[in-house]
């Protein structure tokens, strides 16, 4: 077999940590606000449908940006290397909220109301996204064989999952999926 290591998976993990909390802090931040404003600003496409849908707001961009930068910042402190660039996180970040929003823009043109599922696009798609322009940035990380990067999706993809059941749990989504 060979190629699986364990400190390759962790360091896997560290490093999409801003995408992971740019796709998750929305969730939580829109509730403090009184009235999101939705991307697409209410308007459908020409198959009829929303756009985008309303669980996609200008609130929830900017604080999925803002908390994966941070997040980001903070990570460079404590594990200097990590990120090859100050801006790397930010690029993990926008990466990841343009997966999302693409999701959203498919999910809707196949007839998937808001909040209904996709699956593997509903998991994992932000992370292909975020990685995709990260490493078209920056170059791929030094973790990244066929098999960590396997492992890494199958982790996000379980994260994912066990995330939103507690945000279920918690009364925060209001379906478990
Ligand atoms: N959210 C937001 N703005 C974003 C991303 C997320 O406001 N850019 C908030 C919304 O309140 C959304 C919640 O985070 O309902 C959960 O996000 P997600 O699961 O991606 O959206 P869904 O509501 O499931 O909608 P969709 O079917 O379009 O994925
Ligand atoms: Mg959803």
């Amino acid at each position: 077999m060979g190629g699986f290591q364990l400190e390759g998976l962790v360091g896997a993990l560290l490093y999409v940590l801003p995408a992971y909390v740019a796709n998750g802090a929305p969730v939580v931040l829109v509730r403090a606000v009184p009235r999101p404003r939705p991307l697409d600003m209410g308007r459908t496409f020409p198959d009829g449908r929303r756009i985008l849908g309303d669980g996609k707001t200008f609130e929830g961009l900017a604080g999925g940006l803002l908390s994966g930068t941070l997040i980001g910042a903070l990570l460079s402190l404590l594990s200097p290397g990590l990120f090859r660039s100050p801006l790397e996180p930010l690029a993990l970040s926008c990466g990841a909220m343009l997966g999302d929003v693409l999701g959203s823009f498919a999910k809707r043109r196949l007839g998937i109301s808001q909040g209904g599922p996709l699956p593997v696009i509903d998991q994992v798609g932000f992370l292909a996204v975020a990685l995709l322009l990260s490493w078209s940035l920056y170059g791929p990380k030094e973790w990244s064989d066929a098999s960590t990067l396997a492992l890494l999706f199958l982790v996000t993809a379980a994260l994912h999952l066990g995330t939103n059941a507690g945000a279920y749990l918690l009364g925060l989504k209001s379906r478990w999926y």
